[in-house]
């Protein structure tokens, strides 16, 4: 197993990272029944694969990605114990450039993905829809362009997808609405466009959304009154009209949440204290709202997300 970077947890406080470094260790300590039937040979074609379409390698990490040791033993590449199928692939920071090889959908037994901060260009591959085992993908900071592939409601296991700092354009798809499990989503700082569609309300496991810095426009559904585990929420810098919805102070979890730089109109409801007794940060700032602040809430200054 090749954990020499025990990272995340310790270097960010990255939720996504901290959940999958748990997995990692939950999945390397347990064994997993499964059949073996050619799959392993899949996964190390599948490797090379991903590993042909990287064309630069500045710090050497797919070094050892070659046929003199089992690819259970390449860095960044975590296999279950006993079934020795890739379980975990882990490349973060590595100054990676090329693009995303569509054979990683063949890795079947993926349960996370982190490609964290290297510079991975072109399109998601669409076969990651493939593998209906992933809990965690991690592609942020990178520099993937074309739209969110509706594929990706294949991957019905999803419990975190962060996507943040890339240069994805077009709509949240429709399908993402599928994905049942889905708790922290952070989609902040790309180019999106269409609005925060209605049906994102269907995802009532929504812990964490975080979607700054993209050119929505619109207004915020009521729908998103349905996010009853909803913690932290950010849409702040998305060209954001309309009224801030009342059925949002009915997330009485919520704890963050900024809408701060958007052409949001009318006024903060007048209990938000009493109604969300959670919440230690709100930013607002840069946006037409009117009326007083609420009294029965002391608004305390709260770091600003973004860079
Ligand atoms: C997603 O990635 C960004 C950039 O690394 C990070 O700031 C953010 O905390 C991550 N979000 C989650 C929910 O892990
Ligand atoms: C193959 O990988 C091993 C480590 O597993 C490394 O020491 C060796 O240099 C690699 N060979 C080539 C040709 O890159
Ligand atoms: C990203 O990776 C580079 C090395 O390629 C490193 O120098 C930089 O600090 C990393 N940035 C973050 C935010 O982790
Ligand atoms: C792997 O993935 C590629 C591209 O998605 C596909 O063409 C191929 O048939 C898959 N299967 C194997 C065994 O390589
Ligand atoms: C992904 O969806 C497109 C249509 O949206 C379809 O053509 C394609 O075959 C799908 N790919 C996979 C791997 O399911
Ligand atoms: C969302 O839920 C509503 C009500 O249950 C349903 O009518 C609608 O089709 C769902 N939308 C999507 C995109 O799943
Ligand atoms: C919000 O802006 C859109 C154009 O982006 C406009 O069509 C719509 O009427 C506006 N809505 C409100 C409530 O101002
Ligand atoms: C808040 O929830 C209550 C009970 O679930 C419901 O009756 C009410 O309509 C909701 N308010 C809004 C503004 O959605």
């Amino acid at each position: 197993m090749n954990l020499k970077q025990p990272i995340s947890c310790l270097s960010s406080s990255s939720p996504i990272h901290c959940l999958v470094y748990a997995l990692v260790i939950f999945l390397t300590s347990t064994t997993i029944s499964a059949s073996y039937g050619g799959g392993n040979d899949m996964d190390q074609q599948a490797l090379l694969k991903i590993k042909s379409m990287i064309t630069k390698d500045p710090y050497g990490a797919l070094t050892s990605w070659n046929n003199s040791r089992h690819f259970c033993d390449w860095r960044g590449v975590t296999c279950g114990k006993r079934h020795r199928r890739v379980v975990y692939l882990q490349l973060i920071s590595q100054g990676l450039e090329g693009s995303l090889s569509p054979h990683v959908g063949n890795l079947s037994f993926l349960h996370g993905v982190s490609l964290f901060n290297n510079s991975f260009r072109g399109a998601l591959p669409h076969e990651l829809g493939r593998l209906w085992r992933l809990r965690f993908l991690s592609l942020e900071l990178n520099k993937f362009s074309g739209v969110i592939p509706s594929n990706i409601s294949g991957c019905s296991n999803l419990e975190g997808i962060n996507l943040s700092s890339n240069e994805l354009v077009g709509s949240i798809p429709k399908e993402i609405s599928f994905l049942s499990k889905l708790t922290i989503v952070s989609l902040h700082d790309n180019k999106l466009t269409g609005g925060i569609p209605r049906f994102l309300g269907n995802i009532t496991s929504i812990e964490e959304f975080s979607a700054a810095g993209n050119m929505f426009c619109g207004s915020i559904p009521d729908t998103l009154g349905h996010w009853k585990s909803l913690r932290v929420f950010l849409l702040g810098d998305c060209n954001l009209n309309g009224s801030i919805p009342h059925s949002l102070y009915n997330n009485s979890l919520l704890a963050r949440f900024s809408l701060a730089q958007n052409q949001l109109t009318g006024s903060l409801h007048p209990a938000i204290g009493a109604m969300l007794p959670n919440l230690v940060g709100i930013q607002l700032r840069g946006n037409h709202l009117t009326g007083p602040l609420p009294v029965d809430y002391i608004i305390r200054s709260w770091v600003k997300h973004k860079p």
